[in-house]
């Protein structure tokens, strides 16, 4: 057996019958900081002389995924999540292995199947297209066919200027093409669909949004129909917000933003240090602007509390 690993092999006989579990659970040593992850989240927590003993809790608490063991202190904190771990951190930390007979659910079939839970909402998942990482999904249509979104809690909103805008009367020299009939088409995503087999946004599911008029609306996509790009003084209104700030995720930040149509162009790009928040505004007569391929979403360091979400854990 490796010095960096523990292997329990709990087997009830061994303890006798009172714990009523059979779980063979394998630990792996990491480590990690106090600011990644909550004590005051612990199943449990408590004085055990070694740390032996803090892990054979952990195996008889079926809800065990983690531990931190404190060889000072004989303080032994267990956890029904798997925080996220750090090389150079300075707290010990031992993170359940794969092998073990119980894991933690890599999607919401995962957690429908292992729990039985039939009723939607925020649970704590997997994705192993996220590299296992502690992701908090919005678990949808649990009772049928369970499919996966992210909740938004910033506005993210995509305002379309189209053609309905649109003014024929071509004049040469004036490069503002349209009128302007309010309300402009708009489409506010409350919750993002997201698959989870590689973390690619469904721009198009309008499952949890509020729309104003009709339109193909598609997340981070937006339009204008207000004249040749920015080399004229005309006010472009097609503009897109994208805020994931909150969800622990952001969208790829290398994605680009582009525009198809005549004359047309993206413009004011904002996008925050973080990459959480982006904005930017449309141009064309007509434009028509978008994320240049698929979106996908990754995990940044913002922490997003255990609270936030149940968390299930899986036995075979
Ligand atoms: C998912 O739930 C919605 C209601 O929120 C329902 O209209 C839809 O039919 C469900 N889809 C499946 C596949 O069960
Ligand atoms: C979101 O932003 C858009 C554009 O600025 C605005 O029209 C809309 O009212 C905002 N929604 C909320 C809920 O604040
Ligand atoms: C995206 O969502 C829409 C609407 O729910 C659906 O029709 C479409 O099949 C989905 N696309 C993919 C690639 O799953």
């Amino acid at each position: 057996m490796s010095r960096d690993k523990i292997v329990l092999l709990l087997w009830l006989n061994f303890f006798g019958i009172s714990f009523g579990r059979t779980d063979e659970i394998f630990l792996r040593h990491s480590t990690t900081r106090y600011d990644l992850i909550e004590v005051s989240m612990a199943i449990w927590s408590g004085f055990l002389p070694r740390l032996m003993e803090c892990s054979s809790k952990c195996s008889q608490e079926p809800n065990c995924l983690s531990l931190v063991y404190d060889k000072f202190y004989a303080s032994c904190h267990l956890f029904n999540v798997i925080y996220e771990s750090d090389d150079n951190g300075d707290i010990n930390y031992w993170v359940l292995e794969t092998r073990s007979t119980r894991w933690g659910p890599k999607s919401c079939t995962d957690i429908s199947k292992c729990s039985g839970i039939t009723r939607d909402g925020e649970f704590w998942i997997y994705p192993p297209a996220a590299n296992g990482k502690r992701t908090k999904i919005y678990c949808h249509n649990m009772s049928t066919e369970p499919s996966h979104f992210v909740t938004l809690k910033n506005n993210n909103s995509f305002i379309i200027h189209d053609e309905t805008n649109f003014l024929f009367a071509y004049v040469l020299n004036n490069k503002c093409k349209s009128s302007f009939n309010p309300p402009l088409k708009m489409v506010e995503f409350s919750k993002v669909k997201v698959q989870i087999e590689d973390m690619l946004i469904n721009r198009t599911d309008l499952t949890f949004t509020t729309t104003t008029g009709s339109y193909k609306f598609a997340y981070g996509g937006t339009a204008d129909c207000n004249g040749e790009d920015i080399i004229n003084t005309c006010h472009h209104f097609g503009k897109a917000i994208i805020n994931t700030r909150g969800t622990g995720l952001i969208v790829d930040p290398t994605l680009a933003f582009g525009a198809t149509g005549f004359r047309a162009k993206t413009y004011g790009l904002l996008r925050s240090v973080d990459g959480a928040e982006i904005s930017y505004g449309c141009a064309g007569f007509c434009g028509y602007c978008g994320p240049s391929r698929s979106v996908r979403l990754e995990h940044t360091r913002e922490f997003i509390s255990v609270a936030e979400a149940k968390a299930i854990v899986c036995q075979y």
